[in-house]
């Protein structure tokens, strides 16, 4: 019999690459793997339906896009994704669209809610009858510097250990695998923003075709969507504020102040179907990778939701990730594996970089504010006004092919 204290595995798996997380990342690098003939593991500590219901990212990259079509996910994609060739800034009262499409040579942004790419890739795995299993509990990573690494967690009370030739850590910015690499093999930089985005889900029709991210006195503001039917918005506020604090009424009244421009343009209102807080801040992990752990989307950086670059980040990181273990497994060669983590790593400073920058320019309440607030109104002004200064900004924020 075993006691309650015995810790030896009960179920003893093995595959090639174990996955901790079932987000965009985790499950897209388990769909990349599966179309090359690799097997692979994913666990994920939530429930299915939590997974699929999460509200978070809308903007996909045109890389990203390209990504869902190439791995033969772009059905509903083409269906239901909307594809925006502009956004608009305001500041001032006014409205003033920046052409992306026609300052990149045809790029475009595809709103398309992350909890759709999710589900999406949760119908490709299980299709392909590959483990995924929700609800795991104790999850751990073990022997990440052998060649076998081991990841260890509950079911339904069974102890379960599964061993792999390599780790993927896409478990998000509060998981297990980030945290086991040694401390002294990491250099974490981290940066807190003194703000929070509240965001809303709204059953009301997007008054506007296109997104409108605005300055205003009282601070930022977002207008977004998802669906012809649902509009999305985000508000500036206080890092320590809690959701309780804001009845709708409130949200809807400061939104209207913040968006609302002197051609009389406003969001439509709607019944509140969601709404949460969350803070902001820049997180960047060195290197990606310890042993035969590699991290891949928020658990190796995370970036301001201002740039749009998130799920998109860790979309480049899992193709570059299933390339390097394509690599190995065809020719033994692990050196697109070795150059795993310098190549993300220039990919998410320069996402830093521009999520840094939108957010700097859009947001009140940084240091020296009597000074910075007409300082922003200038650069905003100058960005409206300057084809090459709009360039820039449609060139990071569509985003380059993935590399
Ligand atoms: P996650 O989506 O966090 O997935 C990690 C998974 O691991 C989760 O399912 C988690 O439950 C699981 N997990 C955690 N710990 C464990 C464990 N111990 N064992 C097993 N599983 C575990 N990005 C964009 O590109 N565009 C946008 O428009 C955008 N807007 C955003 C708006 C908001 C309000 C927020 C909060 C984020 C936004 N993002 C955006 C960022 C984007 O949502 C994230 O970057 C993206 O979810 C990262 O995917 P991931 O798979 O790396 O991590
Ligand atoms: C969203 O629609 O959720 C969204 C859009 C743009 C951002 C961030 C989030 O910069």
């Amino acid at each position: 019999m075993r006691s309650e204290t015995d810790s030896r595995p009960l179920f003893r798996t093995r595959t090639q690459v174990g996955i901790v997380g079932a987000g965009p990342a985790g499950l897209m690098l388990g769909h990349l793997l599966h179309l090359r003939g690799i097997q692979s593991f994913i666990i994920e500590d939530r429930s299915e339906e939590h997974v699929i219901e999460r509200v978070r990212a809308g903007v996909l990259e045109q890389s990203t896009v390209d990504l869902m079509h190439e791995v033969g996910l772009g059905d509903r994609l083409s269906r239901l994704g909307l594809r925006h060739e502009g956004i608009h800034v305001a500041f001032d009262g006014r409205r003033h669209r920046i052409p992306l499409a026609e300052l990149t040579g045809g790029r475009a942004i595809t709103i398309y809610g992350q909890n759709e790419v999710v589900k999406d890739l949760i119908g490709a795995r299980v299709a392909s009858g590959e483990p995924l299993l929700f609800e795991v509990e104790d999850v751990g990573v073990a022997e990440l510097d052998s060649h076998l690494p081991k990841i260890r967690f509950r079911l339904k009370g069974g102890l379960h250990e599964v061993t792999c030739d390599f780790i993927a850590g896409c478990d998000g910015s509060h998981g297990i695998c980030q945290p086991s690499i040694p401390a002294s093999h990491v250099k974490i930089y981290e940066h807190v923003y003194p703000f929070a985005w509240l965001g809303i889900l709204a059953d009301a029709p997007p008054s506007s075709e296109e997104l409108v991210y605005s300055l205003h006195e009282r601070g930022f503001a977002l207008f977004s969507m998802r669906s012809p039917r649902v509009t999305r918005l985000y508000l500036q506020c206080a890092p320590d504020e809690n959701i309780e604090d804001w009845p709708d009424e409130a949200i809807w009244a400061e939104l209207m102040t913040r968006l609302r421009t002197r051609d009389g343009w406003a969001p439509n209102e709607g019944p509140v179907t969601q709404k949460s807080i969350t803070r902001m801040r820049s997180v960047v992990v060195e290197p990606m990778n310890y042993g035969r752990l590699f991290l891949a989307g928020d658990a190796a950086h995370i970036v301001p939701p201002t740039g749009a670059k998130g799920l998109n980040l860790a979309m480049a990181d899992v193709w570059r990730m299933a390339q390097g273990l394509d690599a190995f497994y065809r020719s033994g060669s692990d050196q697109v594996l070795r150059d795993y983590s310098a190549r993300g790593l220039r990919r998410t400073w320069r996402a830093q970089r521009f999520a840094g920058w939108m957010t700097s320019a859009l947001h009140r309440g940084g240091n020296d504010d009597a000074f910075e607030h007409p300082r922003q109104l200038a650069e905003l002004e100058y960005l409206v006004s300057s084809r090459a200064a709009m360039t820039s900004l449609a060139e990071s924020y569509v985003g380059g092919p993935l590399d």
